[in-house]
């Protein structure tokens, strides 16, 4: 039954995509890549087409290939946006970002404590108005689709008006993100403080209005461990349970500082992770923040919970955290991407994520790719937030998030990549020289976002 239902699921998408392209279709000629494994694992990871074609159809992919291949496809006389020269891939996905954090990137600190405390806390104050916090997210999702990211893990504030900010604002724009309320009853200033009961009744006040409201969804988000209660900590991992298919976010092993003040609050956890671990909070479609300090009984216990890793390397340098460790996290096999964290990251571009990324792996003795670097940025983030197939790459009737790339976006950029002799060094070249200036368009849903 499973077989033959499997054997015959091809034939009818492919008849009913083709009957409607008559009407309400678009094609985009370029050089295509995207992925369907993870390079690291799998030499036939990815598919490249140097001339390629890509087919949305009412928001989502058609068919993506071969322009000699597909062209045929097309109705007689059928227009096509002509991108050659550049290359169209799919949207990044940012795993780990706070979008009231906007207004303060780049403020100077020793450390992640004292920078929470001096800028992050009297910043995040605001958000309890939602006229401001409607101009933020405003700025903060057009800065995201300016440098090419059409999905992002957001953190609000604790301010349910912050969240209902920021859905407002991306559901206008039709993109698919994922953000919810901090939660935060202790060890910090009492105009950001919610209580272990008000966070978790807010939260599920939010999730029964925007989780899966559209392209939204929602993560319950517990700040971290040392600025929740026990009590709040458990409310949010019944929470988690209650509602399986929604996302959970938080901070973890980030700073060494922070494992520190961990290990004073929760004497009785094996480690960090552990805390979280014992609220019942490691699970598919949880998003895990720096995991730098991690040992590996951590990382095998994220594995076998699909719990994912969400890699803040511009922040990590930053705030002087740490290197993450990639050796290690492959060794578990631990569902990985890659993230912007600001403002505790210095960029909003995931090519200049990939950059910094690329420089702490070196600084690590271990070295990545670029093709990794795109799997990372791209369906890396899809795999770890369980949406692959949805968002991520271009297989038939994922989502229509593309992003257009220009190698020749910079006399520089123009320069060094007229001179690869490879798909790897081009894409090298365009992850250590490119930012927002790199992306040509995006699009989300198969509607242009962005144009520059
Ligand atoms: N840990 C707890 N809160 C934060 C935050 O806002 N940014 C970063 N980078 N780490 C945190
Ligand atoms: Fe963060």
């Amino acid at each position: 039954m499973a077989r033959a239902a499997r054997l015959r699921a091809p034939n009818r998408i492919k008849e009913t995509k083709m009957a409607s392209l008559q009407n309400n279709f678009q094609a985009y000629r370029a050089s295509i890549l995207h992925f369907t494994d993870d390079p690291a694992f799998n030499d036939r990871a990815y598919r490249w087409h140097e001339d390629g074609l890509l087919i949305v159809n009412e928001g989502k992919v058609h068919m993506a290939g071969d322009y000699a291949t597909l062209s045929g496809l097309l109705p007689q006389g059928a227009q096509v946006h002509d991108y050659r020269g550049k290359l169209i891939v799919p949207g990044f996905i940012d795993t780990h970002v706070h979008y009231p954090q906007t207004d303060m990137i780049a403020s100077p600190a020793p450390g992640l404590l004292p920078w929470l405390e001096k800028y992050t806390f009297p910043t995040e104050r605001q958000f309890k108005d939602p006229v401001h916090a409607g101009r933020v997210a405003s700025f903060f999702l057009d800065e995201l689709t300016r440098c090419g990211t059409t999905t992002a893990m957001v953190y609000c504030t604790v301010h349910p008006e912050s969240v209902e900010a920021f859905f407002t604002e991306s559901e206008k724009r039709n993109l698919r993100m994922v953000a919810g309320k901090v939660l935060m009853d202790r060890n910090c200033p009492d105009f950001l403080q919610d209580t272990a009961e008000s966070g978790v009744r807010e939260s599920e006040e939010l999730i029964k209005k925007w989780h899966k409201r559209g392209r939204q969804l929602y993560a319950i988000t517990p700040r971290f461990a040392p600025t929740s209660t026990e009590a709040q900590l458990e409310l949010a991992g019944q929470l988690a349970k209650a509602y399986p298919d929604t996302y959970l976010q938080t901070h973890v092993a980030e700073n060494t500082d922070e494992v520190a003040w961990v290990k004073s609050l929760f004497p009785n956890a094996r480690s960090y992770m552990d805390v979280y671990d014992h609220f019942g909070m490691l699970r598919p479609r949880s998003m895990y923040a720096h995991c730098i300090w991690l040992d590996d009984a951590d990382r095998t216990r994220m594995s076998e919970t699909q719990s994912a890793i969400s890699i803040c390397p511009t922040s990590n340098l930053f705030l002087g955290s740490g290197l993450f460790n990639f050796e290690r996290a492959d060794a578990a096999q631990v569902p990985l991407s890659l993230a912007t964290d600001v403002g505790g990251g210095t960029s909003f571009s995931m090519l200049q994520t990939m950059n910094e990324a690329y420089k702490v792996a070196r600084m690590g003795g271990t070295y990545l790719p670029a093709l990794r670097m795109f799997y990372l940025a791209t369906l890396g983030g899809a795999r770890s937030m369980q949406l692959e197939g949805t968002i991520g790459n271009f297989v038939p009737g994922a989502e229509a998030d593309f992003v257009v790339l220009d190698p020749k976006a910079t006399p520089l950029l123009a320069r060094r990549s007229e001179r690869t002799d490879s798909l790897e060094e081009l894409l090298f070249a365009i992850a250590l020289l490119g930012d927002d200036r790199t992306v040509a368009a995006t699009y989300a849903a198969g509607a242009p976002v962005h144009q520059r």
